[in-house]
């Protein structure tokens, strides 16, 4: 079981399994850093077009985010080079910007991660490229639902399995599957920590929320088999029958009574059609 251990200020933190609870300057730090990621990806709606390739989305990222005071989080960050994830159709997370350019009809996630002032924002969303089939559609909706779904359960006193329990149902009641492979996380001085957040289980188990906890909450849901492989490029995680799979992420905050959203879109762009 995790411990718990309070965190003053931007006090710097140790990777040792244990909960960080922050202070109002946790919060303060927690929304300029989210802000920052949804407004990156808000930039990012007019840009995902048929025929952009995956660099160039990650080369708006980074002067994006250098803009915004930050700097990416995934650079150089266990040997990843890139500035945001593209994760197109079949693959899960994790997808490495390059030449591919994007079609009509595909959908694609674009994860991404700026720190600012030491503090990490960590949010994805759906984009659809042109005109998408309705099959692909109806998963995106599903899969955001299965994200705000998970976050309307986050308040203290309940527990990380509500949230894994709320996600779970609703993917499985549109007979979707659950990745298991990929976990949310703690997130604030860090960018990887404990809890993990998994998007699947029972209600009522796990760590319990209190006031200060950050963390992500990122459903990658499939429309076949939950089960997924790494390509030998060591980071691109795909669906092992090739079917769809979508993903949304929020980086969300526990209150004394509920939850702040620190990645929601200022433009209301949360998940498409934009
Ligand atoms: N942003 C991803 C997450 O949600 C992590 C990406 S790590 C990378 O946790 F190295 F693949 F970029
Ligand atoms: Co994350
Ligand atoms: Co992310």
């Amino acid at each position: 079981m995790n411990e718990y251990q309070t965190i003053t200020g931007d006090d710097s933190v140790a990777r040792d399994g244990t909960i960080k609870l922050h202070d109002a300057a946790g919060f303060e730090g927690m929304r300029k850093a989210g802000r920052l990621a949804a407004e990156v990806l808000d930039a990012l709606v007019p840009h995902v077009v048929p025929g952009v390739t995956t660099q160039e989305i990650d080369d708006i990222v980074f002067a994006a985010m250098r803009a915004g005071g930050g700097i990416p989080a995934t650079m150089n960050y266990r040997g990843y080079t890139k500035s945001c994830c593209t994760s197109i159709n079949h693959v899960v997370c994790h997808g490495i910007p390059g030449d591919k350019a994007l079609k009509e009809g595909d959908i694609v996630n674009i994860d991404v991660t700026p720190i600012v002032d030491g503090w990490h924002g960590d949010t994805s969303r759906m984009f659809t490229v042109g005109k998408v089939p309705i099959k692909a559609q109806r998963l995106i909706d599903v899969t955001h639902e299965c994200l705000m779904r998970g976050i309307e359960q986050v308040k203290p006193g309940n527990r990380l399995g509500d949230v894994s329990h709320a996600i779970q149902s609703h993917a499985e009641a549109n007979r979707y599957s659950v990745v298991r492979d990929f976990c949310g996380h703690g997130l604030g001085r860090l960018f990887h920590d404990a809890p993990e957040v998994i998007h699947a289980g029972e209600p009522g188990t796990g760590p319990e929320f209190r006031p200060g906890m950050f963390f992500t909450i990122e459903p990658m849901i499939n429309l076949g088999r939950p089960g997924v492989k790494v390509l030998d490029d060591g980071w691109t995680a795909v669906t092992r029958d090739r079917k769809l799979s979508a993903q949304f992420e929020h980086s969300v905050g526990v209150t004394e009574d509920g939850v702040e959203i620190f990645t929601a879109s200022p433009k209301g762009l949360d998940r498409p059609p934009f």
